[in-house]
């Protein structure tokens, strides 16, 4: 299987958790995968992490377990929320939540946050990516949109660029970073705007 992921943002992630001597277990929530994208995960399979993965949406799950299957590859993605992550205390060395997390309400954000410091071991390092305020989609979700029937959220929620740093109080912050995209995608000009933390968790 010699897929390349394209979420280039993990590639620095997996990056300094290589450079730890951690055992190699990562979590991943919102693993599902979209169109014919293989689950983010592969990345790390590809290096030799044991991978686990929580995805609450029916669709993403079975493009993510049909991947799997088709391929042979065992990255153990299953439904689950990361409002309430079904691992015990300190089971992971790394942790991410990639692209996923701001389709929740800032409320239910907070709770994620605390969930994915819950299972992280210390010394153990998570990434998370937030949509900044300079990204322009402010359009609500519609009503049959998974995010609003799933999660009951009405938008994306947007982060100015120091409000999410409250979330990573117990952690020391490695990287943070605010990435402003401009592309064309399929025909059109899109702006997108992130902004990064990997964050390792002190005790
Ligand atoms: C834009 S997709 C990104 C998926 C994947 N991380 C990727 O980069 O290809 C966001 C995913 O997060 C999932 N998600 C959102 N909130 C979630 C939650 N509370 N628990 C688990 N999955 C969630 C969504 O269902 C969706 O599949």
């Amino acid at each position: 299987m010699d897929e390349i992921i394209w979420a280039t943002p993990l590639y620095e992630f997996l990056r300094q958790c290589s450079l730890t001597s951690l055992d190699r277990t990562v979590l991943d929530c919102g693993a599902g995968s979209h169109g014919d994208r293989p689950p983010p995960l592969l990345l790390f399979y590809q290096q030799g992490y044991a991978t686990y993965g929580i995805e609450i949406n029916d669709e993403p799950l079975l493009h993510a377990k049909k991947f799997c299957a088709d391929n042979g590859i065992p990255l153990n993605i299953f439904r689950g929320d990361m409002r309430r992550i079904p691992f015990a205390d300190r089971t992971f060395s790394f942790v991410y939540s990639y692209n996923a997390i701001f389709f929740m309400t800032k409320t239910d954000v907070a709770v994620a946050m605390h969930e994915i410091k819950r299972v992280l071991r210390p010394k153990g390092l998570c990434f998370v990516n937030f949509l900044s305020v300079d990204d322009p989609d402010r359009r609500p979700f519609r009503k049959d949109n998974s995010a609003s029937r799933l999660l009951g959220s009405r938008r994306f929620s947007r982060f100015r660029d120091g409000e999410a740093d409250i979330y990573f109080r117990g952690f020391d912050i490695l990287l943070k970073e605010k990435r402003i995209i401009e592309k064309l995608y399929e025909g059109r000009r899109l702006k997108q705007a992130y902004i990064d933390y990997i964050a390792r968790r002190r005790r």
